[in-house]
């Protein structure tokens, strides 16, 4: 049987007192697409940084490809976390350098590839996001679009296994929304990648998921092919498949309503 290339095992995380994540566990095959879903706040997130090593649990192990980085020091899991990729919710591009040289950075800081091989490099990715010629401008002067995929360009420059993607077409209109996605769906395809993608776009969803697992209050409630979930009789999936917002925010709408003399 294909052994799990990301295992998640009773993952918990404290922020100080507050519980976040609440004994994760999730295992993702190579080659799957797998999209997370769940409310605000409810740890996605925190759970991607920590599997890209940016922030550590307080309890749980992290197997990548079998090795716990949990409990290897920062030297020792390098050579496990070049090779994954991360698009950040924010984009988080460098707003002080151009967009070649956003791109640029991960392969100047851990290779020792030559300039010219690094600037073929650069082009070529910017080539796969459909940012040719871009590589001279500054963030600042990109769509916010052309800004996501740019860290895009930038989280697959390494020729990630895995890429994650915290919540890629978040305020992006519908149609460069689905951009995003297809262009998702062609890393899939044309490098195998291992894809897990943050978001809230039930038609993303259907259109790249292969499997999706549901989160709420830091724990991993439902996980399943998207038909599953369509087909659940589960009030918590099916609320948020069929939208159904819950009381508690219908009240505050009504409220918010109320105060600007909106009320029905
Ligand atoms: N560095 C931190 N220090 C303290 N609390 C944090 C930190 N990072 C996140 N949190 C808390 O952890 C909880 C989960 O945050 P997280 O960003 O993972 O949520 P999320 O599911 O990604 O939400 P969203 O859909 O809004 O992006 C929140 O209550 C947040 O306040
Ligand atoms: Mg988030």
């Amino acid at each position: 049987m294909t052994q799990p290339i990301i295992e998640i095992i009773n993952l918990v995380t404290y922020y100080d007192s507050r519980k976040i994540l609440d004994g994760i566990n999730l295992q993702i095959y190579p080659g799957e697409t797998v999209t997370i879903l769940g409310r605000s706040g409810c740890g996605k997130s925190t759970l991607l940084r920590h599997i890209v090593g940016l922030s550590h649990p307080t309890d749980g192990q992290i197997l990548i490809k079998g090795s716990d980085i949990t409990r290897l020091n920062e030297e020792q899991r390098l050579p496990t976390l070049k090779k994954i990729g991360m698009l950040f919710q924010s984009s988080a591009l460098f707003n002080s350098m151009t967009v070649g040289d956003n791109v640029a950075l991960p392969l100047r800081e851990h290779t020792h590839l030559e300039e010219p091989t690094i600037q073929i490099m650069t082009r070529m990715k910017l080539d796969q996001v459909g940012l040719s010629g871009f590589e001279d401008f500054m963030p600042a002067q990109l769509s916010g679009g052309m800004k996501k995929r740019a860290a895009l360009a930038r989280a697959i420059a390494m020729d990630p296994d895995i890429l994650f993607c915290d919540e890629p077409s978040a305020g992006l209109d519908p149609i460069v929304a689905v951009g995003i996605d297809q262009l998702i769906m062609k890393l899939k395809k044309a490098f195998k990648m291992t894809i897990v993608v943050v978001t809230h776009e039930l038609a993303s969803v259907f259109q790249i998921a292969d499997r999706v697992a549901l989160m709420d209050k830091g724990k991993i409630i439902a996980i399943g092919t998207p038909d599953d979930f369509k087909n659940s009789d589960n009030e918590t999936i099916s609320q948020f498949f069929n939208r159904i917002p819950d009381p508690e925010n219908i009240d505050k709408q009504e409220y918010l309503n109320s105060l600007i003399g909106n009320s029905k």
